[in-house]
Parts: C-alpha cells; structure tokens; sequence
C-alpha cells in the first residue's frame, strides 16, 4: 500500500441528521468462510450478499492461487467451484491476507491437513498480530507450523498427519475455534473444542449447512474427522458490525425513526443491542419470519438519551468488534461507562483501547486506559480534531460517526482500510446524512 493510499482521509461537518433507512454490506465472516467451505466442498456453492471488502477478496485471491475456480457473476453473486479438500495444490507464491487476520487465521486450519508448504503474510497490521494462539493447538494435532516470534510470517509444512483433539481455548476466539474446526475436518478421528465463553458461531452453522455432522452444547463443539463437504447456497445477511455504526448514528441523530434492513441478527453477534438497552437507547428489532443458517431482522432505531453503564463481561465477546462504536456512544452517554475483560481488543487491526482512548482524549472526552478496557465520562460531547485512526478501519467509521455529535469538524487520517470491510461506507454515510468527505 503507498504512503498516499495510507493517509487518505475523512472530513467530517460537525452536527447533521439521520433519515431513512439503508442496508449495508455483506457479513465479513460469514463471507470469508462460505469461501472457504466453498473452496473444500465438491460441488458448487452459490454465495448471495457476498461482501466484495478488501479482506474477503483476499480470502478470495489466496483460494484461486490454491487452485480453486470462482466466478464472480455480478452484484454480490459469487459461485465458487469446489473440487472437494483433496483438489487444492500448493502455491508457489506467499498467500497474502492483506489486513485480514480471520483470513490468516482460517487458512492455517485449512491448511495444516494438506499435503503441500504454504506461506501467509499480510500487511503492516497483521505482521504483528499474534498467530501462536492458533499455531499451538494445530501443533498438538501433529501440524508443522512455524510463526515469527508469535507472529507472521506463518510458515505450514505439508504432509503431516493430523489427529484430533480435546482442547480448552484459552481465549475466547471465533478465529482459534473456526481454525482448528477446518483442521479437524482434515485430521482423523474426534476433536471437541471447548470455550471459554460463547463467541459468534458462524463456522458451526455453516459446517452444518454444508453436510457436516457436528455435536454442539453451550460451550463445546465437537465433530469426527475426514467428513466431506456439499457445496450449497449461502445467503449473506447485511453485516452486524457495520450497521453497528449507523444504529449509534441513529440514536445520536435520527429524525423519527431510522431503518437497517436485513441485518444478521445471529444472537453471538448482536451483544452491543443488549448494552444499549441497558444504556437507554431506543432500538426495535423487527425479525425476519424462515429458517435459514443465519437469523435476520430491520433495526429500527431513535434518537435516545444515553445513560452510562458497566458493560457486562459476559457480554464483551458478543460485541467485540463494536467497542470502538460503543465507545463513542459511552462519551455521549450521561454519567461513566466502564469496559473491563476486553484486553483482546488490543491485538485487533490496531490497539483499539489505547487508540480509542487517545482519540477520544483529543476530541475533549475525559477517559482512563485500563490493561483490560477504558472508563469513559460521558456526556460533555465532542469537540473537533484531528484523529489518527493508525489505519484500523473500525476506528475511522467511528469518529465519522461521532462528528454528528461534535461542535467543530473531525478529521480521520488513515482511513483507506475502511474498504476492508465496508466498501461504499462514505455514500452511504452521506445518503443516511452525515456531511463526510474524502481528502
Ligand atoms: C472474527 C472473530 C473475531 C472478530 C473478527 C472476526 C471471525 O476475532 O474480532 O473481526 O470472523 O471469526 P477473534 O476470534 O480474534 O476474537
């Protein structure tokens, strides 16, 4: 990525209003493993609400360089042609995850069982993301895998055998626990893994659309080794996370009500409706009537006076990736918002507490970093400034987002990774009623 590219920015007019309805993009997750399921499965899987983000595109290049045919028919339809595990070859060139760590980390499940080398490396973020937390347990299924110091490069070397285990995840990771399920599946006999807390359970229901048998209870998964895979169709819902910025936009700021359509409302996802409930905020969740693998509603939301609250630990996994967002509602929130147990959060796409903590500091918000979350008073509003985002896109969206609350404008530096998860975020900002630009 040039230098230019890195510090493209956001300018953002403080105030604005909120109108409308709109539906964001694809579900990352869910997109980056119909993909991968796709890619291991015989036969085709149609994929429908593809999200076409940066990160998934490059789940998307490493499984054609790994041998797998995928059409792209237009719109959000992807058709990828499945030739079953044992049809992927080697690639002589390293496997490159760009920003994307559940790519990385989903790959070297994938991986391990094969019989070929591959190499993963990434961008200036994930090399320094830890990859141990997945290489360890895939060594105890017999896995050759090699990281730097914890991190990438991750080197896998081919023709290992590998068995199955029972394995307690120290850290509650949808990432670890999907990696090592896409192993199981290569490796013999059972593995059951089990966590410790429930964290978003797109891998299972996904597996289990593709023909898997699997054994769920609360906290364990457990499933029986050398299953094969259907190729089938997958419906992305509109992603959680992204919404997530306009549901706290909405509640800043929206003029009668404000629609997200079809939204993913699969309950290991949605845990920040739950903290705002507590905080006050207006929010309907309107379902969708079917069965399909993944739970859909329209959120609408209203403008809402916030009131600052402790956030369950319990509830950290179930919104892990919207503390950034939760943060800005927090500063807006009457009275002291405190997060404690999210230390995971500092080895996200950047460190989000500290760099929250130190955006929030520049916008005015008294705030104090803890080893394991932020307290944040609330209610004094945004003054304006300039923002370093250090590149993590979640981080950008949400200082767009706080402007609507703000009294002068904000400025977003480094913020071309929004389009690793939410291309088109700019229009449709700009559409809902924030006065953004690019610069
Ligand atoms: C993800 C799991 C979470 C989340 C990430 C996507 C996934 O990471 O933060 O954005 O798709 O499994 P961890 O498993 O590291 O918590």
């Amino acid at each position: 990525m040039t230098s230019a590219h890195t510090e493209a920015r956001f300018r953002v007019a403080p105030g604005g209003r909120i109108a409308g309805a709109l539906t964001v993009p694809g579900d990352k997750s869910i997109s980056h493993r119909a993909l991968m399921l796709g890619g291991i499965a015989e036969g085709d899987t149609e994929i429908r609400g593809f999200l076409a983000g940066a990160d998934c595109l490059s789940t998307l290049h490493a499984l054609e360089a790994l041998g797998v045919r995928i059409e792209r028919r237009g719109g959000d339809v992807v058709v990828v042609h499945g030739g079953g595990s044992g049809a992927l070859r080697g690639s002589s060139a390293s496997l490159d995850m760009g920003n994307a760590g559940t790519a990385m980390r989903l790959f070297m499940g994938l991986l391990a069982p094969q019989s070929f080398d591959s190499v993963l490396v990434g961008d200036e973020s994930l090399m320094r993301r830890p990859m141990e937390r997945v290489a360890a347990p895939l060594r105890l299924m017999g896995a050759r895998i090699e990281t730097r110091e914890g991190r990438p490069p991750v080197h896998i070397r081919g023709a290992s055998a590998l068995r199955g285990i029972d394995y307690r995840l120290p850290v509650a990771s949808a990432q670890v626990k999907s990696a090592l399920l896409l192993a199981a599946l290569g490796a013999s006999g059972p593995t059951r893994l089990t966590e410790p807390a429930p964290t978003r359970d797109h891998t299972e229901r996904m597996l289990a659309a593709f023909g898997v048998e699997l054994r769920r209870e609360r906290l364990s998964v457990a499933l029986e080794g050398g299953q094969r895979l259907r190729g089938t169709s997958v419906q992305v819902p509109a992603d959680f996370s992204s919404a997530a910025f306009f549901i706290v936009a909405g509640l800043i700021a929206a003029e009668g009500s404000f629609t997200l359509r079809n939204v993913g409302v699969n309950p290991t996802r949605t845990g920040l409706l739950e903290i705002l409930n507590r905080m006050g905020a207006d929010i309907r969740v309107q379902a969708h009537a079917g069965a399909a693998a993944e739970p859909t509603a329209d959120i609408e939301v209203r403008k809402s006076r916030l009131r600052g609250i402790h956030v369950p630990r319990e509830l950290v996994p179930l919104s892990i990736d919207e503390f950034p967002i939760l943060f800005v509602a927090a500063a807006l929130a009457e009275g002291e918002t405190t997060v404690r147990g999210a230390e995971e959060l500092r080895v996200k796409e950047s460190d989000r507490l500290a760099v929250m903590a130190e955006g929030l500091t520049v916008l005015g918000v008294h705030n104090e970093l803890l080893d394991d979350g932020l307290r944040i008073r609330g209610g004094s509003g945004f003054g304006g400034g300039l923002i370093d985002s250090h590149g993590d896109h979640r981080i950008a969206m949400s200082f767009a987002v706080a402007a609507l609350a703000a009294r002068a404008p904000i400025e977003i530096r480094k913020v071309a990774n929004v389009a690793t998860s939410f291309p088109g975020f700019l229009e449709l900002a700009r559409a809902a009623g924030l006065a953004i630009e690019a610069m």
